[in-house]
């Protein structure tokens, strides 16, 4: 291949560049990285089958991912699934006979509002039907480009705040944080920013100025920043969007902690699902080198030297866990890293990094150009400024609403003309079920918090279906490291497998609590740790639910699950 293999950092690069020219990754090309970086080739196996992306078989000329995600199951995915296979011959999971098509079944996307939607050779496909499908993959088979007919994908910025209170969803003009150093030490934009009470966007909502200064104090004088652009939370589109409208104004946020912090390095995570933007993020890297809002001396500032890399990663959600993302991106399986230290520490290379959400880049920006006292004037006193919520599902406006942090959930449900809402997944299946009579509860650091995911379900949702798809989901996604994630999720599904059946008994309900709490004890991560917090509140707060549903609801039965299978798994499990 054309570009020689020099590190490990770039083996996630090379290994995609090999599966775009030969449809997958050859022993051939395993073999080449392992003369290139002396590992061994179980070493590089063991990247290429961390991520669902890349593929060791011939996965079709042309591959298409379905997205599996709670709110396209809620908007057809089925249909949509069957249409794809009626149209291309494949089945999911396989290639067509003739090898043309590769269809497989993949996690959230990031278009939640555009559901169903499918990514053809990375490429969005949106608001999918029966006969869209048959077109396009007409279209393809007479040659044309998924490139060429792909979907446009609007922002769907359906709310600010009203004048001029917006704070990042307002007009950007290229440079106006950049350039605003100028008139500071790096000690005054740590102070700013700690001023303004700044929070991680990316949901652990870590003071941002402390996480800089801490990285700041740190010795040594190679440091980097890192912009977290994996966004893998199901129901999160915001990061989509901000990139997508105004990629400048998070690598203005960069170019703002770098000069903080004293780094001269930037990377960002960017998902491969966003494949899409890359070329947008890549055009706009340049165009800041050309006008010094990167490389040398920038903004007129002896020795601010700082540039930016873009790292593709390649479909596993755990690597947005900061440290499972240094290790992708070194070149690594993404498992999450032991906690001895934080990335302020040792880092990427082991190095002082700061890692940050796209989201609190692009305020760090915003605080640059509007001063703290801004971002201080709204929000509470606890959470200052504003949020991005990518709101999906049973409402008629999907889409990004930029609200003041203290809005109530039922302030939000109006906004979005919600359907009939009685089940809402705030921060994505990770985080917080509500019910209706919480609808109260203020989105805020001391009472809601949310990372960003708002899932709105109607009373014909069937709850035990969205906890199915958010099990399954943890179970496939759990990067298999520690055991009370790896079986925890497991165990889980089969559960509620006998609760579809109609099996279950009251003691499932307490073995599922049971599991669930050891595993928020003892999972090495955020992602194990997490994974049961919606099974555990949704007994707490649905429990006539769960009543009726142990109780055997007859209606359940028709719903076409395997009886005699669940059957069969629960007595494996009893004996
Ligand atoms: C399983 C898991 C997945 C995560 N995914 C993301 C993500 O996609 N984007 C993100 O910014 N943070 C994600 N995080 C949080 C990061 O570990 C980290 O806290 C964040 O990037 C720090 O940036 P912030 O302080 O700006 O929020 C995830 C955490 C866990 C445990």
């Amino acid at each position: 291949m054309s570009k020689p293999l020099k590190d490990r950092t770039q083996l996630l690069d090379y290994l995609w560049r090999a599966q775009d020219e030969h449809g997958y990754i050859r022993h051939e090309d395993m073999e080449e990285c392992t003369r290139a970086l002396d590992i061994s080739i179980i070493e590089v196996e063991g990247v290429v089958s961390f991520y669902h992306f890349f593929k060791r078989r011939p996965a079709g000329h042309i591959r298409i991912f379905l997205n599996r995600s709670i709110v396209s199951e809620c908007k057809g995915f089925d249909r949509i699934r069957d249409a794809f296979e009626r149209a291309t011959g494949a089945k999911v999971g396989g290639v067509d006979p003739s090898g043309q098509f590769g269809l497989f079944e993949t996690a959230c996307i990031g278009l939640s509002d555009l559901e169903p939607a499918a990514l053809i050779d990375f490429y969005p496909f949106t608001n999918l039907n029966s006969i869209k499908v048959r077109k396009v993959i007409g279209k393809l088979k007479q040659g044309a480009s998924p490139a060429d007919i792909c979907d446009p994908v609007p922002d769907h910025v359906r709310w600010t705040p009203g004048g001029d209170r917006a704070i990042l969803l307002r007009e950007y003009k290229r440079g106006t944080a950049g350039r605003a150093l100028a008139g500071h030490s790096p000690e005054s934009v740590i102070a700013e920013v700690k001023r303004s009470g700044l929070r991680g966007m990316g949901g652990a909502f870590f003071p941002t100025g402390m996480k800089w200064e801490f990285c700041r104090h740190e010795p040594g004088r190679q440091k980097y920043i890192v912009c977290n652009a994996d966004e893998g939370e199901p129901g999160t589109f915001k990061d989509r969007v901000l990139m997508n409208a105004m990629p400048g104004l998070m690598l203005e946020g960069m170019i703002v902690a770098a000069y903080a912090v004293g780094a001269s390095k930037g990377l960002i995570y960017l998902r491969a699902e966003y494949r899409w933007l890359r070329d947008k993020l890549q055009h706009e890297i340049e165009h800041f080198r050309k006008i010094n809002l990167l490389g040398n001396d920038i903004s007129g500032i002896k020795g601010f030297n700082f540039d930016i890399r873009l790292q593709l990663g390649a479909g596993a959600y755990v690597c947005g866990e900061e440290t499972a993302l240094l290790n992708s991106m070194e070149g690594k399986r993404g498992e999450p890293r032991n906690k001895r230290f934080f990335p302020t520490q040792r880092g990427f290379l082991q190095k002082p990094t700061v890692v940050n959400n796209v989201e609190t880049f692009c305020a760090a920006a915003r605080i640059m150009q509007l001063g703290a006292e801004r971002f201080l004037a709204t929000g509470t006193p606890e959470s200052p400024g504003t949020k991005l919520l990518s709101v999906s599902g049973d409402c008629r406006h999907p889409g990004i609403y930029e609200i003041a942090w203290g809005t109530t959930v039922k302030e939000v449900l109006e906004l979005c003309d919600a359907d009939r809402p009685h089940f809402i997944q705030v921060s994505g299946p990770s985080g917080e079920c509500i019910s209706m009579e919480e609808v109260d509860r203020r989105i805020a650091l001391d009472d809601l918090p949310c990372g960003g995911s708002f899932m709105i379900f109607n009373r014909s949702r069937d709850i035990l279906q969205i906890l199915r798809n958010f099990t399954s989901f943890f179970k496939h996604e759990s990067c298999g490291l520690c055991t009370p994630c790896r079986a925890g999720n497991f165990i889980i599904e089969k559960k509620l497998d006998l609760f579809a059946a109609n099996l279950a008994q009251q003691d499932d309900v307490a073995d599922i609590r049971s599991w669930g709490e050891i595993m928020k004890m003892t999972c090495r991560c955020g992602l194990g740790r997490n994974a049961p917090n919606a099974m555990l509140m949704a007994q707490q707060k649905f429990p006539g639910y769960f009543g009726e549903i142990v109780n055997h609801n007859p209606e359940r039965l028709s719903k076409g699950f395997d009886l005699e299978a669940a059957a069969r798994e629960y007595e494996r499990f009893s004996s």
